[in-house]
């Protein structure tokens, strides 16, 4: 087995008694005095529950159908709830789950996590009388698939857990429930073909929907009941209430085609509740870096016309793409920059030797042009340009707290969740989730 060393984290746990002793404000009681009796409160036992988990990691795909079948045959109603296509939701739950398991013993993190995962569920339609259907069904699988590691106790754990993660996703969609919808209806209002596979949509809810500059929403449309996808709003928030969505539209993909390719004026969507932290940081008078590749430019946008708007510090956008057509929305923003004397745009591509602009990939063109050590940076593109960015920005010495871009969503990734980690010689393994490891 391979030796890891442990990242020093939020949980606190950096040594081995810190791992058996959970570190201040890490602690089962926190959590369990938040809520339920004191019965309850015994029984909350988050090391019975993990080692257990260990056991499903391995199988989750078998643990996942066995679950969702095992759901929809004792509660057939449900199944409506639910798309057609299970897969992708398997994967979702299983890593909602392990991170529900693992946070256990970390009452603040648990506790965000669960009131957010709550109040999402809204948009899906689902109820509180349809959490003890679903747990007794998720009890069951976790006794299936436990093997060996089953016992009385470890069931009073599990069902002292589960009751918890109920209690919580249930109160806060109660409470989300007294000032904001599940969802909100949206003509679409505008609806502009900028290349093959992009569109620039105009949305108007049908009740107002808030939101901060930077922020994204998810979208359902009416061809593909019950698939929800996230698209960033490309504008400040406007007096008539409008939201404008940059889409791109993927090969084979469900919604972008749809939003893209089959939606005209009239037509209704369904919106979710804005999310998302890439936001303009209150307070700061400082210029701004922001640097958008492709679609990553609608948050982006968002964030320049309020900033703009304001009249606020200087502002250089470094705009990318592959090629002078991928700069899809390149004639709004000299409008923009046109009206905004603060806003200077540098638009960068890669792929096209002949045009008469910056050359090259965006971080490197970000290196050559760079002091911006006094700058806020937002970025917003591929994965890979939001990597390298972050990287040329530590190398310039930008503090990383001055960098604001949205977090990967964690609920995608596809590397195992945990293994086994040896912290002490010559028995002693624990174990641990993946991305608090060090190789
Ligand atoms: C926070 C956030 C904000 C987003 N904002 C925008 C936005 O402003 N504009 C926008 O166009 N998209 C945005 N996306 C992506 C969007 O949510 C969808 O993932 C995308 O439109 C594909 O959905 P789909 O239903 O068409 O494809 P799916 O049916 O989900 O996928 C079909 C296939 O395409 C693959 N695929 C999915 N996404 C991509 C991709 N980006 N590139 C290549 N292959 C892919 C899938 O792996 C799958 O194999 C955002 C995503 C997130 C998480
Ligand atoms: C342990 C508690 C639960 C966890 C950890 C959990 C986790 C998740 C996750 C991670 C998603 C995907 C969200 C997304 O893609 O943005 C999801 C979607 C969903 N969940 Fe849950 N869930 C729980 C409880 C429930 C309950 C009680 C129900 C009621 C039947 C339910 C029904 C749904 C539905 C219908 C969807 C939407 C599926 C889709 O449209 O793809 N969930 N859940």
């Amino acid at each position: 087995m391979r030796e890891f060393s442990l990242t020093p984290s939020r949980y606190g746990f950096r040594c081995l008694e810190a791992v058996v002793a959970p570190a201040p404000g890490c602690q089962t009681p926190d959590v369990a005095n938040r809520r339920g009796s004191p019965d309850e409160q015994a029984r909350l036992n988050p090391t019975l529950v993990k080692e257990s988990f260990a056991h499903i990691e391995p199988v989750a795909g078998k643990a996942m159908a066995y679950f969702y079948g095992r759901l929809f045959v004792a509660n057939p109603d449900l199944r409506a709830l639910f798309p057609l296509a299970m897969d992708r939701q398997r994967d979702r739950f299983f890593r909602a789950l392990a991170r529900i398991v693992w946070s256990l013993d970390c009452p603040e993190e648990l506790t965000a996590f669960l009131q957010q995962l709550g109040r999402d569920h809204r948009r899906f339609g689902v109820t509180a009388r349809h959490y003890p259907e679903f747990m007794d069904a998720l009890l069951a699988t976790v006794r299936e698939f436990s093997g060996p590691a089953w016992s009385d106790e470890v069931a009073a754990a599990w069902d002292a857990a589960l009751d918890l993660v109920a209690r919580s996703m249930i109160k806060a969609a109660d409470d989300d429930a007294k000032h904001a919808p599940s969802w909100w209806l949206a003509e679409v209002v505008g609806h502009q073909r900028r290349s093959a596979d992009l569109a620039v949509l105009t949305v108007r809810p049908d009740q107002p929907l808030g939101y901060l500059a930077g922020q994204y929403i998810s979208v359902q449309s009416a061809r593909w009941p019950r698939q929800w996808r996230n698209y960033s709003i490309a504008n400040a928030p406007r007096d008539d209430g409008t939201l404008t969505l940059h889409v791109r539209g993927i090969a084979g993909g469900l919604v972008s085609t749809a939003l893209v390719h089959h939606t005209v004026p009239g037509d209704t969507l369904l919106l979710g509740p804005a999310r998302g932290t890439m936001t303009v940081q209150p307070g700061s008078d400082r210029d701004l870096l922001c640097v958008a590749g492709g679609t990553g430019l609608a948050p982006i946008k968002a964030i320049i016309e309020q900033v703009a708007a304001a009249d606020g510090p200087a502002i250089t956008l470094l705009y990318g793409a592959r090629t002078e057509a991928g700069l899809y929305d390149l004639r709004e923003l000299r409008e923009l920059e046109a009206s905004s004397p603060s806003l200077a745009l540098v638009t960068v591509v890669s792929d096209e030797p002949g045009w008469g602009g910056e050359q090259g990939m965006l971080p490197d063109v970000m290196r050559e042009r760079g002091e911006w050590q006094d700058r806020e940076v937002y970025v917003c593109g591929p994965p890979e340009m939001v990597t390298q960015t972050q990287a040329v920005l530590a190398d310039l010495g930008v503090p990383a707290s001055r960098l604001h871009y949205d977090e990967p969503d964690p609920l995608n990734e596809l590397v195992p969740l945990s293994t086994r980690v040896r912290i002490s010689e010559p028995t002693c393994w624990v174990l641990w989730p993946r991305d608090r490891i060090v190789r």
